[in-house]
């Protein structure tokens, strides 16, 4: 590897690839498409059903983004290697339990997704026309229950198959949260390529990350089809995104392309664009922000050390040197 940066970003890369594989593989598990591409659960039907609300293709792309996901992580593994640097492994750490409902495997996970809070405000962020986070500015939540309490995004054992909106009210949470976790790596590899200092390191974040994109832009249209209910087991509202308060510019379901907005200098035209790219401390921002997910309940104290030193690793590189 040229510079201790370059090596550096792409083991966060890594690390935060395995991580996204370990909550994907979960998904699929249970939700998504069962074969040899992506091995390990059975399926669970009402889960696939309630899922399929959403867009009657959801099986399939869940699979699809799972086996992107094994493949990121597994590509960036082997190109540190072949580049003389350090691969990743965080086994040690597949530790939490997996869901006990029909379909699942039962093996040690990195991820827990059964008590997650999840930032639901990218909905309104690639909405604004005149906000940036990266200018410093806030959104608000798309479902603000979602972002307070702890709830589950995969059925924790078969109780939780009925009654109808509480499964359905699981398949909304999931819907939403893979758009959260994409939109995530949407960010996470333009922010750090600016930090990249050879152009084939560069030329593997530029091609990983437009994927990741990929993901969120499928994931932010599926999201808007989730039905509006009320959770009748803990109170979890999914309102209707078209009808007021919400409803207009900032919510409507059939709005899911980047609106053209303000970036880097509220002085130029507004542009479409992913948002935030800053590249200051970008992979503990990724780190904090899988972690307040909730990602991670239950995993030790060296797990976090760990992801803590690979980010900060990352934070520190600097281009060219
Ligand atoms: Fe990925
Ligand atoms: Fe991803």
């Amino acid at each position: 590897m040229r510079t201790k940066g370059d090596e550096a970003i792409l083991r966060f890369l890594a690390a935060a690839e395995i991580l996204e594989t370990d909550l994907w593989q979960q998904y699929n598990e249970l939700g998504g498409i069962q074969d040899k591409e992506v091995p390990g659960g059975s399926g669970n039907p009402t889960y696939i059903k309630a899922l399929s609300k959403l867009d009657s293709d959801m099986s399939q792309y869940i699979h699809d983004n799972t086996d992107d996901e094994f493949s990121h992580f597994t590509f960036i593994n082997a190109y540190l290697i072949s580049r003389g640097g350090q691969p990743v492994n965080l086994d040690k750490f597949r530790t939490l339990p997996s869901s006990k409902a029909t379909g699942a495997q039962q093996i040690g996970r990195l991820t827990n997704l059964m008590q997650l809070t999840v930032d639901t405000s990218w909905w309104t962020r690639y909405r604004s026309d005149n906000k940036n986070p990266d200018l410093g500015d806030t959104f608000p939540q798309a479902v603000p229950g979602l972002s307070k309490g702890k709830f589950p995004a995969i059925p924790r054992s078969d109780a939780d198959l009925k009654p109808h909106n509480h499964i359905q009210a699981i398949a909304n949470t999931a819907g939403f949260h893979f758009a959260f976790i994409e939109q995530g790596g949407t960010s996470l590899y333009p922010s750090l390529a600016q930090r990249v200092t050879d152009v084939e390191v560069l030329r593997v974040l530029l091609s990983i990350g437009p994927t990741e994109t990929a993901h969120f832009q499928t994931w932010h249209d599926k999201a808007g089809n989730a039905p509006a209910l009320t959770d009748p087991t803990n109170g979890l509202v999914f309102p209707d995104l078209n009808s007021p308060p919400f409803g207009g510019e900032l919510f409507q379901t059939n709005l899911i392309m980047p609106e053209p907005t303000v970036f880097l200098d509220r002085k130029f035209p507004v542009v479409s664009i992913i948002r935030p790219t800053e590249t200051q401390g970008a992979a503990m921002g990724a780190l904090k922000a899988l972690t307040d997910d909730g990602l991670f309940i239950g995993q030790s104290k060296e797990f976090f050390a760990l992801l803590k030193e690979l980010a900060q690793e990352a934070d520190a590189a600097q281009r060219g040197v």
